[in-house]
């Protein structure tokens, strides 16, 4: 009920974990030029989205639940160069001079927070701006006095910290993520295999009481320890891996051949991609944990064990190639081999020439005010509502991922709905 949604007074620190970043400072500077009215805020479901109410009214999802101003937002954060968002904006050459200079004096006053960082996590990476630390808990009890120094000192309400940061080397899940106590004993003994910095922030977060939106696709809060943890502090965590653009074509093509019940043998996926983001993942340990988030889609959608007919030999590839002259103008390039009536083969050649950061920033913005309204609505744990946001959507082992983009976007609908005590209007919305 919306009554019970507390509502968004008061500023709302946004604190971001590669502050430096390509994503990041382009969700910075579209967010405050969007507030003086000087640049439109388009690919924000959060600014522009509709949905229809019970009675077929159709409103703005802004007008329907409290979700804090734009105006209200606080940007700060941790990266390990030192430099503020506007020459870190310069350095990633996503946005033209013009239109940073927009917001200049803004951005000239986000300095990032020295980084809790540990070179064998992205070895691609060498800064300076990093904290000295004893232990894993160190740099937890490090990051979590961060968080509180930032709330006072910007007279904030609320926080929510972003993982903006670059894509960790690839760990499967081990006894150590698998309870609270566990996790807690590993920060302590300083289990530095088992504990990355992103677990340390999540818990930094959590710990303060901010919800935690993991952008990347890193293991991090992927884990029962922090399921445990985000339900037994009453936070709610998002995540993983922004869904920006070759992963948003492919879940709206699958479910399109599914829905035709057209069958499918292959599908290529590559990219060249030469921004720092690329060159962290041209790390083959890094480009792992990439490479199993977008492996997972399309099984997921197909379900080759109810239709083997169609999707039982499926060959997926994919590849990210770093190429320096690109920079975030990302290159993608899908081939899908698919068959028709009596196995007739067809190709279909996707070509698509995106900006990666352009697409990621309004997901990543998005993500951080729904986070902020499920808190303030009550709800703690792993929001699959925000699947919708994420290439590799989080889930407990109870239940099964949603990727079709479609099904997404209707759980995003119906959350937003029933916060509000609504249901959904009696013909399609
Ligand atoms: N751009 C997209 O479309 C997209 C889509 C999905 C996911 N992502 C993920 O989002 C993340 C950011 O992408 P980007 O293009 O902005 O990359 P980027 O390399 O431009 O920015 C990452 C920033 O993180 C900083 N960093 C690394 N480790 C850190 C740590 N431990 N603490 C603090 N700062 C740290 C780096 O110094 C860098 O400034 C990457 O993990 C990427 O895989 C991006």
């Amino acid at each position: 009920m919306k009554e019970d949604i507390k509502p968004a007074d008061g500023r709302l620190g946004v604190l971001v974990v590669g502050v430096g970043g390509a994503v990041a400072t382009t969700m910075i500077t579209g967010t405050l030029a969007a507030r003086k009215g000087l640049a439109k805020p388009i690919g924000s479901i959060t600014q522009l989205a509709t949905i229809r109410m019970e009675n077929n009214d159709e409103k703005l999802i802004k007008d329907v639940v409290p979700l804090a101003n734009l105006g209200d937002i606080v940007f700060g954060g941790w990266d390990i160069f030192p430099e503020n968002a506007y020459d870190a904006a310069m350095y990633a050459e996503v946005l033209k001079e013009k239109d940073l200079n927009l917001v200049k004096d803004e951005l000239q006053t986000i300095k990032p927070m020295a980084a809790a960082f540990d070179h064998n996590w992205a070895k691609r990476l060498n800064g300076t701006n990093i904290k000295k630390v004893a232990s894993r808990w160190d740099m937890v009890e490090q990051l979590r006095q961060d968080i509180r120094d930032f709330k006072v000192a910007n007279k904030c309400e609320r926080i929510v910290v972003l993982w903006a940061a670059s894509t960790e080397i690839y760990i499967p899940l081990s006894e150590e993520h698998k309870s609270l106590a566990a996790l807690e004993k590993a920060m302590k003994e300083n289990n530095t295999k088992a504990v990355s910095p992103s677990m340390c922030y999540a818990y930094a977060a959590l710990a303060e009481g901010a919800p935690f939106v993991m952008g990347a696709p890193n293991l991090c809060v992927d884990t029962p320890a922090m399921w445990e943890f985000s339900k037994k502090v009453n936070v709610p965590i998002a995540g993983k891996d922004f869904k920006s653009g070759q992963t948003l074509m492919k879940t709206v093509l699958a479910p399109m051949f599914k829905t035709r019940m057209l069958g499918v043998n292959g599908w290529f996926s590559t990219n060249i991609l030469g921004n720092r983001d690329g060159e962290v993942l041209d790390d083959p340990d890094n480009f792992k944990t990439k490479e199993v988030s977008k492996l997972s889609v399309i099984d997921n959608i197909f379900e080759p064990e109810k239709y083997p007919d169609l999707y039982g030999n499926v060959y997926h590839k994919v590849r990210i190639n770093y190429y320096p002259p690109r920079k975030d103008n990302k290159e993608a390039w899908d081939n899908i081999d698919i068959f028709g009536w009596m196995g007739y083969p067809m190709e279909i050649k996707v070509n698509f020439l995106c900006r990666d950061s352009i697409l990621a920033a309004p997901i990543a913005l998005d993500l951080v005010l729904f986070c902020d309204l499920a808190k303030r609505a009550g709800m703690c744990g792993i929001q699959t509502w925000l699947s919708f946001f994420c290439k590799s959507p989080m889930h407990d082992f109870e239940h099964q991922p949603v990727h079709d983009l479609f099904t997404q976007w209707r759980m995003v609908k119906e959350t937003i709905r029933t916060m509000v005590g609504e249901k959904s209007p009696s013909y399609l919305d």
